[in-house]
């Protein structure tokens, strides 16, 4: 070795591999404006459509007269439920088993459905062409409050299920009820409960929000009538799962339809579904032989497409009187609006709620859910969360909190005493999941020392006192919060969408010169995969990451996979990645076998390619394997150096966290400060450290908002009060405290790297965290629990009603 040889760290660092900060690839185009939205997809001839929508939340259509909107300039079709039955596209399949409206077909279920499509030569035209459809409204009674859907004499909503006494799920209660989805034993939780030394109940509600991305759900859709193929663009989380729906409802042959999902401005679980302006859009263009281009704009995107949460969660904890847990029943009243459009794994009707045991040994638990309809919006998305984790993670860490209030003991304590152990793992819940791998006493242990736990406790009581005494106004909250994720749908044995196992993807090609292509079946809105995944074929297969594009989004080259969304993509798609790596290793060995005269077994990996075992100066880099993959391979052996691998996991991944947030409320203003907020998240293997920090900035300033005021509310009217961003909280850096991070390592045993997800966690973990700040704080005055969002109004009241005021 001379001076010039590089080092093993050097060699190590050329590769930027796992582990390693790479700075984001795809920054280079997004900060210099160059990136590729679905609104700069600009094609000859291109036309657009607006929707006329429904100022009604329950009405039934009397007419609609187009002919003042057909002479509107440049408006060229108005498209009504009545066109779409012409090609039997008047309802369409939801992901949850339901069907939807694609126009109002003879009423309306919800304030802003949309009732008809006016397609015109630019979006100007089209809007002025809405302003000119007369529809004629029979407005009908609303339910708005879920509490109420299932009275007896509560207004029929789903006419078109009239008789239907079974859904997708099972048997139904009453004409507004979707399913009744129970897990659990019920006896034996029973049972705890009459032998319990403590219970507490308390009714949680988890308010119903939105995602915000960025760019709003858009597409273009552009039907070759000679060719007979459609070519869609689109925000899609899941491209490949949105070109099989459209040959199934439109009967187009797979083959013939093309998806295309360029870059993606955030999308949150706000673009898995398929929502009507796609299927109008592609309507439009197959009618008009021209390309047609739909856009939301942010009233339609906040108050028609993909609500989350809207669950009310009935919460029961038995325990010893030492504060040992014993058993948990939880039953929830889930609100999905007017269809139920969840985008949930098929067989969930509640997605994976059923986590709600959350990071705790509970011997025996029981869970129910309801899920009924209202005059809202359909959705029931995960917002940026894995199918209904958020609202379980909520649920469990509340009442933790409650339990804990009750026994007059500290709720970092409480936790301790009932988490499960790191020799428990693979641990198996009594709500039938099997957790991979944690260390929460660690996690919790870290959080605590490093925020000094005990410090700020002491603090607050000092605060406590000086309040009493009358020399603050401000009321100290410290809220603890401690979750278990369930991310990495999944194994198919456990998920499908729509009969597609919930699988994923990852082709590599390597060039002669030590370079490739991955095509992935994941679909980045953001998170980063083209700086990721290359990061993990380097560490895999010796070739810098530099060296190796990713391309995710066209169904044309992509292979086939399920697609981005409850952070999926690298428990599932990132072990594709290394699976398909290591294939390409496996032959990469046998030409270096082959080059270097020696036995494969004779062979090691080190850092960027093969060493004969015992004589490291006779090796072959991993850039010289792939030019000799092109002109030298063995004999018998096909040239190239290429792989797919199709990875479906054998389980979940279980991330974790530990969550602290230290808060002051001004009792006279319900004015809150975050002074502290410290998150502990540990997602296995790290790929990238940088980008992981991002995610969790991210997820936690969503958090934020959620728990802080966040929140579509309608009035009793069925009115959305929250329909734009003057309503709708949307925090800017001036309101987003600052977020200190801190991280453990518990490899997924299952997975090829041992990683689990991460995006998701800083939600899930972040709005308990903020919950029960503010719930501690107000704690101190009397109070059990205070339902989010927590925005200065709410807090006023309920500092009002704790009779703070003289
Ligand atoms: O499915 P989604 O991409 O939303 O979520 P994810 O799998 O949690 O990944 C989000 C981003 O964080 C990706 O760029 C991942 O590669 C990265 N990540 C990481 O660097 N290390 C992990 N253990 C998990 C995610």
């Amino acid at each position: 070795m001379n001076d010039l040889t590089p080092t093993r760290e050097q060699r190590t660092a050329a590769l930027e591999g796992m582990g390693c900060k790479r700075k984001r690839v795809e920054d280079i185009r997004f900060t210099q404006g160059k990136g590729n939205y679905v609104d700069d997809v600009k094609l000859p001839g291109m036309l657009h459509g607006d929707f006329v929508r429904s100022p009604h939340p329950h009405a039934r259509v009397k007419s609609i007269n187009s002919e003042e909107a057909l002479k509107v300039p440049g408006v060229l079709a108005v498209i009504t439920a009545e066109t779409l039955k012409t090609v039997n596209l008047a309802w369409m399949p939801t992901l949850a088993g339901d069907v939807q409206m694609v126009l109002a077909d003879g009423k309306v279920l919800f304030q802003n459905q949309e009732v008809a499509f006016v397609v015109a030569t630019d979006r100007y035209a089209a809007d002025d062409g809405i302003n000119k459809v007369v529809v004629e409204y029979e407005p009908l009674p609303v339910v708005i409050d879920p509490f109420k859907a299932m009275d007896p004499d509560a207004p029929v909503l789903r006419e078109d299920l009239a008789g239907k006494t079974t859904g997708a799920h099972g048997p139904r209660k009453h004409h507004n009820h979707i399913f009744e989805w129970t897990v659990g034993d019920k006896d034996l939780t029973d049972a705890a409960f009459r032998k319990a030394d403590v219970t507490i109940k308390e009714m949680i509600s988890y308010h119903r929000t939105h995602p915000s991305p960025l760019e709003t759900c858009q597409c273009v859709c552009s039907f070759d009538k000679i060719r007979g193929e459609l070519t869609i663009y689109g925000t899609f989380q899941a491209p490949h799962v949105i070109r099989t729906v459209v040959s199934l409802i439109a009967k187009i042959p797979e083959q013939k339809i093309h998806v295309i999902s360029p870059d993606i401005g955030g999308g949150f679980g706000n673009k898995v579904g398929a929502y009507p302006g796609y299927i109008c859009a592609a309507v439009a263009s197959i009618v008009t032989g021209k390309p047609v281009k739909w856009v939301e704009d942010r009233i339609e995107n906040l108050t028609a497409t993909s609500f989350a949460r809207d669950y009310h969660m009935t919460t029961e904890i038995a325990a010893t009187k030492e504060g040992k847990v014993t058993g948990l029943r939880v039953h929830v009243l889930a609100d999905h609006g007017a269809f139920d459009a969840c985008a949930d794994p098929s067989k969930w009707p509640a997605g994976f709620f059923n986590i709600v045991t959350g990071s705790y040994d509970f011997p025996v638990a029981h869970l129910s859910v309801d899920g009924i309809y209202t005059n809202k919006a359909p959705g029931g998305v995960a917002y940026r969360c894995s199918f209904r984790v958020t609202e379980a993670a909520y649920c469990i860490e509340r009442g933790m909190d409650i339990l804990a209030q009750k026994l007059g003991m500290d709720p970092a304590e409480l936790r301790l005493k009932n988490f499960i152990r790191q020799e428990q793992f693979p641990y198996h819940s009594a709500l039938g999941w099997e957790y991979d791998s944690g260390d929460y006493h660690t996690a919790m242990k870290k959080m605590m020392e490093t925020v000094d736990y005990a410090g700020l406790r002491k603090q607050q009581a000092e605060k406590r006192e000086a309040f009493k005494r009358g020399e603050t106004r401000d009321i100290m909250g410290i809220g603890v919060s401690f979750f278990t994720e369930i991310v990495g749908a999944g194994p198919s044995k456990n998920c499908d969408i729509l009969g597609i196992a919930m699988f994923d993807s990852c082709e590599i090609r390597l060039h002669p010169t030590g370079a490739g292509i991955a095509r992935v079946g994941s679909k980045s809105q953001g998170q980063g995969h083209e700086t990721t995944w290359a990061q993990i074929i380097a560490t895999e297969i010796g070739i810098p990451a530099d060296n190796i594009m990713v391309e995710e989004g066209n169904t044309d080259t992509a292979p086939y996979g399920l697609g981005t969304y409850g952070s999926r993509s690298t428990p599932v798609a990132g072990a594709a990645i290394a699976m398909a790596a290591r294939k390409i290793k496996a032959k990469a060995q046998m030409i270096a076998a082959y080059k270097l005269e020696v036995h494969e077994d004779d062979l090691e990996w080190d850092i960027d390619g093969f060493r004969v075992k015992g004589l490291p100066e006779k090796s072959m880099a991993m850039k010289d394997i792939c030019w000799a993959a092109y002109n030298s391979v063995p004999p018998g052996m096909e040239p190239g150096l290429e792989a797919v691998s199709y990875y479906d996991p054998p389980n979940m991944t279980y991330p974790f966290g530990a969550y602290i947030c230290v808060m002051d409320i001004d009792v006279d203003t319900g004015v809150y400060k975050v002074k502290r907020f410290y998150a502990l998240d540990d997602c296995g293997t790290r790929i990238n450290p940088m980008i992981i920090e991002g995610q969790v900035h991210g997820g936690l300033t969503e958090a934020f908002a959620i728990a802080m005021g966040q929140e579509i509310r309608y009035d009793e009217t069925g009115n959305v009060v929250t329909g734009s961003f003057m309503d709708f909280f949307m925090p800017t850096a001036v309101e987003t405290p600052h977020w200190e991070t801190d991280f453990t390592v518990t490899p997924s045993p299952h997975h090829p790297i041992g990683a689990k997800g991460v995006g998701e966690s800083p939600n899930v973990g972040g709005v308990p965290a903020f919950s029960n700040a503010v719930n501690d704080a107000f704690g101190f005055l009397g109070s059990t629990h205070i339902q989010m969002p927590h925005d200065f109004w709410r807090n006023w009241t309920a500092a009002k009603k704790l009779g703070v005021f003289a």
